[in-house]
């Protein structure tokens, strides 16, 4: 048996990605999360982490890049998950951790991604331009942020009556099912980040047929 994949978390918010997480690798041995950092004290991301008796870290500084490196490294993570981090990742920390950092994005990268598109404004403008379908993406980060390889996306329909509300609560419900499938995939080396950038393997997902 393998050592788990032992997995850093950065997050800003409630930390429901990270829950859906911490719920999923209670049944996958191949993953473990071993550390969770916030740059927020308030953030319901540590207090999940603390309630699953995971270490986790107000990140004071979130462009001292020696500092969080410093405590990836005390962690022993092997990869670093995005999950709702609002703040950029030091450009030390992404050389140190290349091809080891995903982040997951409430839309359909490339579409409704990059400067300003984050939370509630991804979904706005989702609806601003009438369309049909939205959803999750899971993908590497790199230098660019929003666009580094895309991994995975999960889609879900856009309905007519969808306020930024009922679409952010459709995308978030899908974000939880994601990304635990593209770690527990990494974790079990069946999607890589090939030198070239491009994204080796695919994640195992269910038929859409049945879009939320
Ligand atoms: C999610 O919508 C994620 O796509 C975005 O930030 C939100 C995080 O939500 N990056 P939570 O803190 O995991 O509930």
């Amino acid at each position: 048996m393998n050592a788990p994949l032992r997995v850093a978390v950065l997050a800003s918010g409630g930390g429901s990605n990270l829950q859906a997480l911490i719920d999923y690798v209670v049944d996958e041995a191949a993953v473990a999360i071993v550390w969770v950092g916030s740059n927020r004290a308030v953030a319901g991301a540590l207090a999940r982490a603390r309630s699953a008796g995971i270490e986790a870290m107000l990140i004071e500084d979130p462009s001292d890049g020696a500092r969080m490196l410093t405590a990836l490294r005390a962690a022993r993570a092997d990869l670093l998950v995005l999950a709702g981090y609002l703040k950029l990742v030091p450009p030390t920390v992404v050389h140190a951790f290349r091809g080891r950092v995903i982040n997951v994005h409430p839309a359909l990268l490339p579409a409704f991604g990059g400067d300003g598109m984050y939370g509630r404004h991804v979904h706005a403008a989702v609806l601003e331009h009438g369309a049909k379908l939205s959803g999750a993406t899971v993908h590497f980060v790199d230098e660019h942020y929003d666009r580094g390889a895309i991994i995975a996306q999960w889609p879900v329909h856009v309905f007519e009556n969808d306020s930024v509300d009922t679409l952010a609560a459709r995308v978030l419900r899908v974000e939880h099912q994601l990304l635990p499938r593209v770690i527990t995939a990494i974790a079990h080396g069946t999607v890589s980040l090939a030198n070239d950038g491009r994204v080796i393997g695919n994640v195992p997902l269910p038929a859409f047929e049945e879009l939320s």
